[in-house]
């Protein structure tokens, strides 16, 4: 007879009585039986590997049947691979230290394909995702795309969308906090895991392109600087924000104010990511009415490197309407004469020759203007 659980109400009760009987003859016999088909089937297995092992190595001597996925053309491959998936369990620390290992040799020993990291710090959804869609399409293998929500929101993106699965683990961030840069940084990291990210952009869900993918790609990757605004602003509203407790780090000959919106190269990304000489003093004494994201960069790039930085930013913005944010355009503003205003008629300076290219993005876009811009994608902005 097998041991069978009794009906009882308390199944605890139940399952100590069953413990309690002596074992059946036929249990034991069952288990006998088994022990013995267990022997067998590995006495077999242990067989059968040796002989196939023999086998393989007369007919492939180079072949092993052990490792039969190996990818022996190329075992740097295994090293230089990008992550899988963005999510990660890794805490702040433990990613910015992996993201700061940089290569000593310059030259890289592969074919390597520079892609430009486009990083999106948003609050949530990303209204303009049909125009940015319609931007990368065909450009795979040149772009990286990573999205900073706040910790809350789950995204809806179909599978077949630029967007699907490249949200980064998030963590609140405020405007003009501390945990706003804490959130750049932390898409840097993200993005710098990517070794074939050569250049990274900073963006919000209001930006959009002014240029098709090719010329922006071709701008960032063979530009000699990174596009940090960076400027000295004698005003209270520039200077007058420097706290003296920053000294001797940050003197206030060296304080300087600039666009949050940055696009910064590979090295300078390593050097954000790694710094913890600039970054407590900001933490510190850097608050409201001081804020952080627009002067941390441009501050330690300004010190740091200044000959890598352009000092301009390719991040076009209307403040002519005075008041402490820039002017947001929604359906009514967007026209053709409106669009031809931002990209045509510029001059500034790109790797040290004048030129008119000098925006490659644009805000601040109301998700109304979302209609009448991908009415004007093929012939004002080109893609
Ligand atoms: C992170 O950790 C949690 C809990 O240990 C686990 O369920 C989850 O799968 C981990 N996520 C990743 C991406 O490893
Ligand atoms: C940017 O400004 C710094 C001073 O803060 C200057 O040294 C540097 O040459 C400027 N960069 C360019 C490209 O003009
Ligand atoms: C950019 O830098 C490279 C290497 O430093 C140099 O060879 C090249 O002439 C520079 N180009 C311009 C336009 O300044
Ligand atoms: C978009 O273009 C179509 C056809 O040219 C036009 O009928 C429509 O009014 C335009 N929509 C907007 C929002 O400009
Ligand atoms: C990108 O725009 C430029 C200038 O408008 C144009 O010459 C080029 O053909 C466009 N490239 C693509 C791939 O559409």
């Amino acid at each position: 007879m097998l041991p069978r659980f009794l009906p009882l109400e308390d199944g605890k009760d139940s399952f100590l009585r069953t413990q309690s009987k002596p074992l059946p003859i036929r249990t034991i016999k069952i288990f006998l039986l088994f022990l013995t088909l267990a022997f067998g089937v590995l006495v077999l297995s242990m067989y059968a590997t040796r002989y196939f092992d023999v086998r393989s190595a007369i007919l492939q001597p180079k072949v092993s049947i052990v490792h039969p996925c190996a990818e022996e053309e190329n075992e740097l491959k295994q090293w230089i691979k990008a992550p899988l998936s963005l999510m990660h369990n890794m805490s702040d620390e433990e990613l910015f230290w992996r993201a700061s290992l940089v290569p000593l040799l310059e030259k890289y020993p592969y074919k390597r394909v520079p892609k430009v990291a486009f990083m999106f710090l948003t609050r949530g959804p990303l209204p303009l995702s049909p125009l940015w869609e319609k931007f990368f399409q065909g450009h795979e293998e040149h772009y990286s795309i990573y999205v900073h929500s706040l910790p809350g929101y789950r995204p809806e993106f179909a599978s077949d969308s630029v967007f699907y699965q490249r949200q980064i683990p998030s963590q609140v961030a405020e405007w003009g906090k501390i945990n706003m840069i804490d959130a750049e940084r932390r898409l840097l990291a993200n993005a710098l895991l990517d070794l074939s990210n050569e250049r990274f952009v900073l963006l919000s869900e209001s930006c959009i392109p002014l240029k098709n993918f090719t010329i922006i790609y071709s701008y960032l990757t063979k530009s000699n600087h990174s596009f940090v605004n960076s400027f000295d602003d004698p005003s209270s509203l520039g200077r007058g924000r420097y706290n003296p407790k920053m000294a001797p780090e940050i003197t206030v000959s060296q304080w300087r104010k600039g666009a949050q919106w940055f696009e910064v190269d590979r090295k300078l990304a390593a050097r954000l990511v790694a710094d913890t000489k600039y970054y407590p003093k900001f933490k510190d004494f850097c608050k409201p009415a001081c804020y952080v994201d627009e002067h941390y960069f441009p501050t330690m790039l300004a010190i740091e490197t200044p000959r890598l930085i352009s000092n301009r930013t390719v991040t076009w913005v209307d403040w002519s309407r005075g008041g402490a944010h820039p002017a947001t355009f929604g359906r009514g503003d967007v026209n053709e004469e409106f669009l031809k205003r931002i990209i045509e008629g510029q001059s500034c300076l790109y790797n040290g020759q004048p030129s008119s290219v000098c925006f490659l993005f644009a805000r601040k876009f109301a998700p109304s203007a979302l209609e009448p811009l991908l009415n004007f994608t093929s012939n004002l902005l080109g893609f």
